[in-house]
């Protein structure tokens, strides 16, 4: 008999959590304004709001903060930090920060000026909002192939070289500072970008000139997809992959609340010396100096673990069959999911799931509460609210695509919670055809309008 597969780790602490009831459940969302983003973390069973930051630190990286040191300026952790990255990704220059923000607000701050373009594949909220906050544009060339939700496209999160062509075409080289990867493509599902991709970027943009920056959050779940999909890097190491991958960026910025698997933390990557040496004034005055930026000693020293960690094969395989084990669950109950699974989360398509309500009525947000009330657990409405209003018409947009995603973080939970979730799925599922009506606003802030908005329910 074949061995089934099991996780490539054992658990050494715990955390409890409590199950709820309906009633209870149903009058701390009433009090949370129907906004998943107001309830306390006590009254959430299983919480799948984001894999950012969320996930369980390994033995070693824990045994690794207490041997950080705390030293202003020249900390051994900030050594152990250098020497992670310049043996996995190979960048000779880099910069901590406090988050993936943080990188892009301080490496924006010299490469971006007004007027600018920023192509990309489906840029990330903060990345385009620092981009736009500078009055430059960012421009999405992802492959259209990402927007329909049952394509199996194996590398949906690819740049379309042609419509990338096309802002290289349009534009001076002095107006784009650089083109971003987003490694996997959140946005579009945590989907990855093809070796073959990465080098067509890199040489395109290589003949306009224009630099190339990955946005790394989940560059190793990028590598693991290299290695089971594309041809010819079977039998090469998550790390092999990685290094290949890096010798095509110019830049890069972290977010090591993902891949890095600690709690908090960031860093930029640099090949470009004179670039380093501008962005380290920027450094010292957003994050703090350019040993720490924003870190404490303990900190580094966890995420020079969490980097080691982070790109085995082994702890890869064990989290992305996680996800899509959940996945297959979902399609096996006929639930209309992003498709293939991608690395870090499940999206459902709110509007095949709840083909009822009026998208006035905000149906992927609704979706989301209704499963918070079936089961106590909590995912993130990435539909109309989130979209916002056009900021000239001040009319509500709606995207082509209303998603719940069930972020899930690494090392935290086991396959039985995601049987609850899929579970708890079904049940919304079966009774789609009940559901009629939505939620109304009764206040919101002008941008960024999902993290606190209130809403009622429409009955
Ligand atoms: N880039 C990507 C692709 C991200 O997914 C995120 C954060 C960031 C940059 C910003 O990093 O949070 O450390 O400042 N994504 C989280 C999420 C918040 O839930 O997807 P940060």
């Amino acid at each position: 008999m074949e061995l089934p597969f099991a996780e490539s780790y054992k658990i050494k602490m715990v955390e409890t959590i409590r199950r709820s009831t309906r009633e209870e459940r149903e009058e701390w969302i009433k009090q949370a304004k129907y906004n998943l983003f107001n309830l306390k973390s006590d009254y959430v069973f299983i919480d799948l709001l984001t894999d950012s930051g969320t996930g369980a630190m390994s033995d070693k990286q824990w045994a690794a903060m207490m041997l950080g040191d705390e030293s202003y300026a020249g900390a051994r952790s900030y050594h152990n930090m250098k020497d992670a990255i310049k043996t996995i990704m190979g960048f000779d220059y880099f910069l901590p920060t406090h988050q993936g923000r943080a990188a892009e607000n301080v490496l924006f701050s010299v490469l971006v000026k007004e007027g600018d373009v920023v192509p990309g594949n489906s840029h990330f909220d903060t990345t385009k909002g620092h981009i736009e906050f500078r009055r430059a544009k960012a421009i999405d060339c992802t492959i259209d192939e990402a927007f329909d939700t049952t394509n199996l496209h194996p590398f949906k999160g690819n740049i379309d070289i042609k419509k990338l062509e096309e802002v290289y075409k349009s534009h001076p080289k002095e107006k784009i500072p650089f083109v971003v990867l987003t490694l996997t493509n959140n946005t579009a599902g945590g989907q990855p970008v093809s070796m073959e991709n990465i080098k067509a970027v890199a040489a395109l943009s290589k003949k306009y000139g224009v630099k190339v920056l990955f946005d790394s959050a989940r560059f190793a779940e990028n590598a693991y997809f290299i290695k089971t999909r594309e041809k010819g890097y079977e039998s090469l190491t998550i790390k092999q992959i990685v290094l290949e991958m890096y010798e095509y960026a110019d830049f890069a910025t972290m977010s090591s609340k993902k891949d890095a698997i600690v709690n908090m933390g960031g860093f930029i990557g640099f090949k470009d010396e004179a670039v380093f040496r501008q962005a380290c004034t920027y450094n010292i005055m957003f994050e703090g100096f350019i040993t720490y930026g924003g870190m404490s000693g303990r900190d580094m020293n966890a995420l020079a673990q969490g980097l080691d960690e982070g790109t085995e094969f082994d702890y890869l395989e064990t989290r992305i069959k996680q996800v899509a084990y959940l996945g297959n669950k979902l399609i096996e109950y006929g639930i209309p999911v992003q498709q293939p699974i991608g690395g870090h989360a499940v999206f459902v398509d709110a509007k095949k799931m709840l083909p009822l309500v009026p998208k006035e009525e905000f149906i992927a947000q609704t979706l989301g509460v209704e499963l918070y009330l079936e089961a106590g657990i909590r995912g993130v409405e990435i539909g109309t609210l989130l979209a916002d209003r056009d900021p000239v018409t001040r009319e509500n947009r709606y995207p082509n695509l209303e998603l719940l995603r069930l972020a899930i973080p690494r090392r935290t939970y086991t396959n039985n919670h995601m049987d609850v979730i899929a579970a708890a799925l079904k049940n919304v599922w079966d009774r789609r055809e009940q559901m009629k009506r939505g939620y109304r606003i009764l206040w919101e802030a002008p941008i960024m309008r999902h993290f606190t908005v209130e809403l009622e329910k429409i009955n």
